[in-house]
């Protein structure tokens, strides 16, 4: 039954009361790698976290970087939260995190450390592949049900990372300054939306400094903004490692310090916040807001429930008990690689389709060539944190394959090289924290590519080409890998590795027919082959059925229907962060030396110039714009409507007609931008504010609505630090893409 607020609250002051000094140091630090610390007297447990947006990471042992290695912890792999987002439907991100947040339940979790939503606002950022977007919007309207998926099952999502936290490069120690608007208005609106709107139960700061203070400990991001401004009451966790100051800790409004070394009583909040409070440096009330956070957590995720005894003395004790019915969760059920299945077809992103070069019907089709190490390349177990023991993996090959089924030869050659990674090292996290890791992505490509190594890929390419000749049907399945789209590093440009462009080219000039497919988790250059090729699908990091989907969408099994969350620019030199900021940053003044413990500090000059707001107000090209995706079929758009609406804050209704026609059924996410007629120097061209997947069969013709508010066609104001209306002539645009828009209409706003 529900217990009221006030009683909850009774029963949390209770049970506060009954702890020691000491017992509340050890609920606010790590007391394993994934745990915090339990006080078993009075039968409060630890909270056991587990990695990533993927699916449930394997296990580890309580203090060693080692996984467990038990066939146990093999569990569904998702498509990555890029994947999700490409999907531009809301039904899936929910569906997503039902299926992480009963995998994380059924492997024992009380809370799974994702989404990722940080903007993706530099392409070179190694762990853009683990975010939704570049456009706050359209994560905001993917995260919310993502986080309520996976909060149905007596679990917690830990949306991350808060805030600004946009590249690895120094992630421990690069200090970002922006103003204000641009924080309200791109970095914090998806961390808003996972607060406010889907009451996620917990979130974890960022390593990196905002405005000279650490993400985990920053009282202007943790108190002043998510405590006092947004009322926030659920459990904050540091990023691990991320802690480095006890009073700091203390006095913010982070509850839980996590870290990557074994030594966990000597955390900031460990015996030196125990030292610091009895020598009166910090006040015990700031832990007892901690605990309370902690505990109304556990009582969330129904760990437990607290009991209130009468004393002797008519004092009320108060003890935890657990939750004899709480949900048991489950994993690896086959209705999940459905789901992962259904989000992995509509993720895949058709950029081009010449002579209608795609789909390769399998009917007609005696011999396909598959060349591209991708093709036959397990993604999930790398990435760094976001690593999965999948129970398994369907890869492009093996997709490809089984959908031409047993009269089609398929013949595999890798075409490009991958050098072998040298050492397997495990205790990889351990060291993610230390500078070296997270320095200069050059430094890889530095390294000398050995004799041996060119022998190889010269072999790879001649033998690719060979074949490619003999083969009517070729597919290449290139892009990046883990190698290159992981945390910890940065790419150093989007050129693609392993001398792919090269290999691409070479097959192209022997077989112009050669469909070609992008397998990364973010923007690479295309320009050294994309004007040749007639075909080129694009799909990020797509689980554990990404194979199937992709070679369902190349057969005509599936029409794509996925649409690109971001930009994909040419050149790192021409993107926001390159021409604005001055990535990766600036020496610190001596001012700033004073006031914050950074290696550099990043403006984000850009402002709120990201993505494709930077690429249209500044009319840069992009190789494809953001919102851009094909499909099998064409959609005709019609007789859009703009009405005043009635309601609380509710300015217009939009309507618009679209109809299938084509001759296969299809989705088609139609997306709505507003922006100023006359666009004012401050603003860019237009935002997008709305959009929706419409399911069409042949010829069907659907009405699609929307409805604006005040706060669509509202931006920050620095001076008065509020939000303000725009006035005057504003443009609603109708849009298959950013740059796609099919219809317009005018409106005044008094
Ligand atoms: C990592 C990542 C974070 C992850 C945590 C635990 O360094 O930054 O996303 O959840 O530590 O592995």
């Amino acid at each position: 039954m529900r217990v009221s607020k006030k009683d909850t609250e009774k029963k949390i002051e209770a049970l506060l009361r009954e702890l020691t000094l000491e017992e509340k140091s050890r609920m606010i630090h790590a007391s394993e790698f994934f745990r915090s610390g339990d006080v078993p007297r009075l039968g409060i447990p630890k909270i056991t976290t587990s990695d990533g947006p993927m699916g449930v990471r394997n296990d580890f042992h309580p203090a060693d970087w080692h996984p467990v290695g038990t066939s146990a912890d093999a569990v569904s792999y998702l498509p990555c939260n890029t994947a999700i987002a490409s999907t531009w439907n809301r039904e899936l991100a929910r569906m997503s995190g039902e299926v992480l947040g009963r995998e994380a339940r059924g492997r024992g979790k009380d809370m799974i450390l994702a989404p990722g939503i940080n903007i993706k606002r530099n392409p070179l950022c190694g762990r853009n592949f683990e975010y939704m977007s570049e456009d706050p919007y359209l994560i905001a309207e993917m995260v919310v049900p993502l986080i309520e998926g996976i909060q149905e099952n007596d679990v917690s999502a830990c949306v991350k990372h808060f805030a600004c936290n946009a590249q690895e490069w120094e992630r421990l120690w690069v200090n970002v300054e922006l103003d204000e608007r641009t924080l309200r208005e791109i970095y914090l609106p998806g961390f808003e939306a996972a607060v406010k709107r889907a009451k996620t139960k917990a979130l974890m700061g960022s390593y990196n400094l905002v405005r000279g203070e650490h993400g985990s400990q920053s009282k202007f991001l943790l108190t002043d903004i998510l405590r006092k401004e947004w009322k926030y009451d659920g459990l904050v966790v540091s990023d691990w490692g991320a802690v480095h100051d006890t009073k700091a800790a203390a006095e913010s409004g982070l509850d839980l310090e996590m870290s990557v070394f074994p030594n966990f009583d000597d955390y900031y909040l460990g015996k030196p916040v125990i030292e610091a409070v009895k020598k009166g440096e910090i006040k015990e009330e700031d832990l007892d807001k901690k605990v309370r956070n902690i505990l109304r957590f556990m009582l969330r995720v129904r760990m437990i429930e607290i009991e209130l005894t009468e004393k002797k003395n008519g004092r009320t004790a108060a003890k935890a008990v657990p939750v004899e019915d709480r949900d048991p969760g489950y994993y690896n059920g086959s209705a999940m690689h459905y789901f992962a299945k259904q989000t992995a077809r509509e993720a895949v992103v058709m950029l081009k389709n010449e002579k209608k070069r795609l789909p390769i019907k399998p009917s007609m089709t005696k011999r396909l060539l598959v060349i591209g190490n991708n093709a036959d390349r397990k993604q999930s177990n790398g990435g760094g944190s976001g690593e999965i023991k999948a129970l398994y993996e369907v890869t492009p090959l093996m997709g490809l394959t089984r959908e031409y089924g047993g009269n089609t030869e398929v013949r595999y050659t890798p075409g490009y090289y991958v050098p072998k990674k040298t050492k397997e090292d495990t205790s990889w996290q351990e060291d993610s924290v230390s500078a070296e890791i997270m320095s200069d992505p050059s430094v890889r490509d530095k390294r000398k590519v050995a004799a041996e190594e060119k022998k190889r890929i010269k072999e790879y390419r001649e033998e690719a080409v060979r074949l490619a000749k003999e083969y009517e049907e070729v597919v290449i399945v290139g892009g990046l890998d883990h190698n290159y789209d992981t945390e910890g590093m940065d790419r150093k440009d989007l050129k693609l590795p392993y001398a792919q462009d090269e290999l691409i080219n070479a097959v192209l000039a022997v077989n112009p027919r050669a469909v070609v497919v992008m397998f990364a988790g973010s923007p690479v250059d295309m320009t050294a082959w994309s004007d040749k090729a007639q075909a080129i699908l694009w799909m990020a990091y797509n689980g554990m059925e990404g194979g199937t989907a992709l070679a369902e969408v190349i057969s005509g099994t599936v029409n794509p229907s996925g649409k690109l969350p971001e930009s994909l620019p040419s050149d790192f030199k021409k993107t926001s962060a390159a021409v604005f900021g001055d990535y990766p940053g600036r020496k610190l003044t001596a001012a700033e030396k004073k006031k914050m413990n950074a290696t550099m500090t990043q403006t984000f000059k850009d402002g709120v110039f990201v993505g494709y707001r930077f690429y249209e107000k500044f009319d840069v090209p992009v190789q494809y714009e953001f919102g851009y995706g094909l499909s099998y079929t064409e959609y005709k758009y019609s007789g859009m409507t703009v009405e005043k609406a009635k309601g609380k804050d509710a300015l217009f209704t939009v309507s618009i007609k679209v109809k299938n026609t084509g001759h296969v059924a299809g989705k088609e996410a139609v997306q709505l931008y507003v922006g100023e007629k006359a666009v004012s120097e401050a603003n860019p061209v237009k935002e997008l504010k709305g959009f929706d997947k419409a399911e069409l069969a042949p010829g069907e013709e659907k009405t699609v609505k929307f409805m604006l508010t005040a706060k669509d066609f509202s931006h920050f104001d620095n001076e008065t630090n509020t939000w303000q209306q725009m006035k005057g002539k504003m443009v609603i645009y109708i849009g298959a893409s950013s740059r796609d828009i099919r219809a317009k209409k005018e409106v005044t706003l008094k």
